[in-house]
């Protein structure tokens, strides 16, 4: 659970134009549900394009761990054998999470339903994030925190519920992961369970329920939130599940192509979920060229080939209320930002705060060390664009997959090379990304 203190460095150059066409990897988010779901299901479900990247590989074996029979059948391809609901069987050691949190926290609120024990934990990155978002309203379900670290961070040994009670619960923050926790946990209590988002987040949970069999019905709540319904106790059947390309990882190359000068790329699959495609509406507002063809859908979940192509960018105000539909995507429109000319406003990201890193405190950092103006006012981000970053920076990943992701774009058009000090947690989320970039003409030495 402790980060090895081998570093592995590289160095990001300034680049010939960016051409192919490439397949980022399957989406976390789904990939992770896929392999909860199946796990809760009863019979067969056979996944495809499951993003095999360490984060997702902790929740297929924290599966295992529970009882499911969870396989590897060839590239990409898994079959789980569940449980049923509430049929989790107590594990043996504790189960490990390595740098994620999503992993963790639907898989506390899966287990929070069931009455067995099990300690939850990760590693450094994951130890300082905070649980007791989760925690909070699983308590209120039934289930009990037996031990915990200072504020109730991992490592968390959890208590589910023998007779889980429905509840109706408001999310204090737009959070999927919340939201999914308390939606888990209730498939095990009788009546309904409902969840009340005043921002709507991420929904793949809610799609991929109903998939399987669930009954779960959303509605709108406010000018952004939503009302979501679960009927507990549900016969889950095994299903198919496709993983699309995630939007998320494709950010990276998207964003490469439209500062590198010349670039044409063409991304296959990538998943186009409104609750996930907030950067595509920024870049465009920016300037960006994105094309979507190809539209098409699975499980509920609309994908689209993307061609992105150089583009020139100018500076935008990004509202608050997108937010919930790029979280993971603010450090990349930071270096596209900084290219462009003209400022750039995020608004509200203190939720940037809890991710992996300070993601705040660090994109700033990352894009000062480069020599681009940036200021934080309160939980707003503001880049001074430029036009061109003169970079020469030595980039601090504080074990965050993201920011070496994003500082290696950023390099490969700045005027000197950009160096990041770790890409070892890039394999958590986009295990190729540094050959398939170097395949699209990425200078990374
Ligand atoms: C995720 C939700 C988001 C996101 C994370 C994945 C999910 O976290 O940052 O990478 O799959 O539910 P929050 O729900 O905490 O915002």
């Amino acid at each position: 659970m402790a980060h090895s203190p081998l570093q592995t460095p590289l160095e990001s150059r300034p680049s010939g134009p960016l051409v192919g066409r490439v397949r980022v990897p399957g989406d976390k988010s789904i990939s992770h549900r896929a392999l909860i779901l199946g796990a809760l299901a009863v019979g067969e479900s056979r996944i495809s394009g499951l993003l095999e990247g360490e984060d997702v590989l902790n929740t297929a074996k924290s599966m295992q761990a529970l009882g499911a029979k969870v396989e590897r059948t060839g590239d990409f391809a898994w079959s789980v054998r569940g449980v049923g609901v509430a049929g989790f069987k107590e594990p043996p050691n504790p189960l490990d999470f390595g740098n994620s949190g999503t992993g963790c926290r639907l898989v506390m609120g899966a287990v929070a339903g069931c009455p067995v024990a099990a300690v939850f934990d990760g590693d450094a990155s994951l130890r300082s994030r905070p649980m007791r978002r989760i925690l909070d309203p699983l308590v209120l379900m039934g289930a009990r925190v037996i031990a915990a670290g200072e504020g109730g961070r991992l490592p968390v040994t959890l208590q589910g519920a023998r007779d889980p009670l429905p509840i109706e619960y408001r999310t204090p923050v737009a959070s999927a992961q919340i939201k999914s926790a308390v939606l888990l946990a209730g498939l095990a209590a009788p009546g309904r369970t409902t969840v009340i988002e005043q921002e709507a987040s991420r929904d793949h949970t809610e799609l991929m329920l109903k998939h399987f069999g669930a009954e779960i019905v959303t509605t709108a709540e406010g000018p952004h939130g939503r009302r979501i319904v679960l009927s507990g106790q549900p016969e889950l059947h095994g299903a198919a599940v496709v993983v699309p390309a995630d939007p998320s990882s494709a950010a990276f190359p998207i964003v490469a192509a439209l500062i590198v000068e010349g670039s044409d790329l063409v991304l296959a699959d990538v998943m186009t979920n409104p609750l996930r495609t907030g950067l595509f509406t920024t870049l465009r507002e920016m300037g960006a060229s994105i094309e979507e063809t190809e539209r098409r859908g699975d499980a509920g979940e609309p994908m689209a080939q993307v061609r992105v192509r150089a583009s020139k960018l100018r500076g935008v105000d990004v509202p608050p209320e997108r937010a919930p539909s790029m979280i993971d995507e603010y450090l990349v429109l930071a270096v596209a930002a900084a290219f462009a000319e003209g400022t750039t406003v995020m608004r509200g990201l203190q939720e940037l705060r809890v991710k992996e890193s300070d993601r705040l405190e660090a994109t700033a950092a990352m894009l000062r060390v480069n020599g681009v103006k940036v200021d934080i006012a309160g939980d707003d981000l503001i880049v001074e664009g430029r036009g061109h970053v003169p970079g020469g920076g030595l980039v601090a990943t504080h074990m965050d997959h993201r920011i070496a992701m994003s500082a290696l774009v950023m390099g490969l058009a700045s005027d000197k090379p950009v160096k990041v000090d770790d890409t070892a947690f890039i394999a958590t989320s986009f295990p190729d990304f540094i050959p398939m970039m170097r395949q699209l003409g990425a200078e990374f030495v």
